[in-house]
């Protein structure tokens, strides 16, 4: 990933290479903990995009993505006296506690994920070592998905240390155990599901009803592409945005067409669960705020079907302006999107060499992302940096624009 050279807004940081940033957090794991150096491993957990599919996994969606060359890294060696001890290059204070004693979820620590993780693993497996760890990433956080990476990252590792034999599916399930139970986050599996499986340059295609996953490459005569994240500078953590009330509203609106169509209404009722030919006849009789997610479920699972057609067919200007359409339907029926996002999907629709764009993530917060040309890098940074600040003058010294290129799979390094 490079970070665009301009001497305009705001500050340009150098990011460094995968590879130093490893050296960075072996470096400090050997300054701040007294480890083996010989015991020491590494693991990398990609962040990822959602090019289609938005907001519909935890509906049990068909939703899409892709991993990209940055990463939540940690560095870490095993204990034998039980003790999780985790630092972060990015946030202040120690995580600290014993396998057998794990802290409850407290709000807005960073220290839940491995806390989680743990009580996760716990569940099925004898947990025997602990472990001291140094995590580090570059990219700021929001949309791409760092809570996912970090977890994975911890769960791989706590795994290796115990020699415990997970596959991806299982791992998908302990983030979720994570997520949904411990933090109380009612996302879906689109996240981890990504950050396990995805192979470079292939796209992830997610059925989240009957957990099947494909990974579907770029045809070799698909144009050249990158993915552009621009961050809007607005940070927050989803518990406590709208992002529950919105999935109570979607479970409202399949539970209601379930019944005006006399159909069984399962206990835990989904969109997933009704037909399209229910919301086509039965769809106007939903408060107005329930038809409107129903309109979006709908019409980003159309997206997705065809978007994956695009894709196969290679076809980016295709799949870029379903991409720009699910980005709209966000804001228009989903309701997500704040005026800082809103802002930066708008420069990014008209700036000429975008394929497509869309929010990233939940869209309360944190990035743009774009399937873009190459070769019109210059013009579309030039674009963000004449019309963002102007309109967000808060921003301006704190939004960043990264290009990044498809990468692969959560692993461990070396
Ligand atoms: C967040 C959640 C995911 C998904 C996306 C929106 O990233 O964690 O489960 O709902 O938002 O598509």
């Amino acid at each position: 990933m490079e970070f665009t050279a301009t001497t305009t807004h705001p500050p340009v940081r150098v990011a460094r290479s995968e590879a130093e940033q490893i050296e960075q957090v072996v470096a400090h794991l050997q300054q701040n903990f007294a480890v083996n150096p010989a015991d020491i491993a590494v693991v990398k957990a990609p962040l990822r995009i959602c090019p289609l599919g938005a907001h519909i996994d935890h509906q049990l969606g068909l939703v899409t993505g892709m991993t990209i060359d940055q990463s939540i890294i940690m560095a870490f060696a095993p204990t034998t006296n039980g003790l999780v001890r985790v630092e972060s290059l990015n946030f202040p204070s120690q995580v600290n506690f014993q396998l057998d004693a794990v802290p409850p979820y407290g709000k807005g620590d960073w220290g839940n994920y491995i806390r989680g993780a743990v009580l996760a693993l716990q569940r099925e497996h004898h947990l025997a070592h602990g472990l001291v760890g140094v995590v580090g990433g570059e990219m700021p956080i929001g949309g791409l998905s760092s809570s996912a990476a970090v977890t994975v990252a911890y769960l791989l590792a706590l795994e290796a240390i115990n020699r415990l034999a997970l596959s991806p599916a299982d791992n998908v399930g302990m983030v979720r155990y994570t997520e949904n139970i411990y933090i109380g986050l009612k996302n879906g599996i689109l996240d981890q599901t990504v950050i396990l499986y995805n192979e470079r340059d292939h796209l992830t295609l997610i059925d989240c009803e009957s957990f099947e996953v494909e990974r579907i490459p770029a045809p070799a005569k698909t144009d050249p592409y990158e993915i552009l994240v621009v961050y809007s500078g607005v940070t927050h953590v989803l518990v406590g945005t709208d992002y529950n009330n919105r999935v109570t509203e979607c479970r409202a609106a399949a539970e209601s067409l379930l019944g005006f169509a006399g159909e069984a209404i399962p206990a835990d009722p989904r969109l997933r669960h009704v037909r399209p030919e229910i919301f086509q006849a039965e769809g106007q009789r939903l408060p107005d705020k329930l038809h409107k997610r129903a309109t979006h479920f709908f019409g980003e699972m159309q997206r997705v079907r065809d978007g994956v057609l695009a894709w196969q067919a290679g076809d980016l200007r295709r799949f870029g302006e379903l991409v720009t359409a699910s980005g709209e339907s966000s804001i228009k029926y989903y309701e997500s999107g704040s005026p800082q996002l809103i802002t930066l999907y708008e420069i990014l629709r008209d700036a000429p060499g975008v394929y497509g764009t869309r929010f990233s993530g939940a869209g309360f917060r944190g990035c743009c992302i774009a399937l873009v040309d190459p070769a019109a890098r210059e013009s579309i940074a030039e674009a963000v940096h004449r019309r963002y600040p102007a309109a967000h003058p808060q921003e301006a010294q704190i939004y960043s624009i990264h290009y990044c290129q498809p990468d692969g799979p959560a692993q461990l390094c070396g």
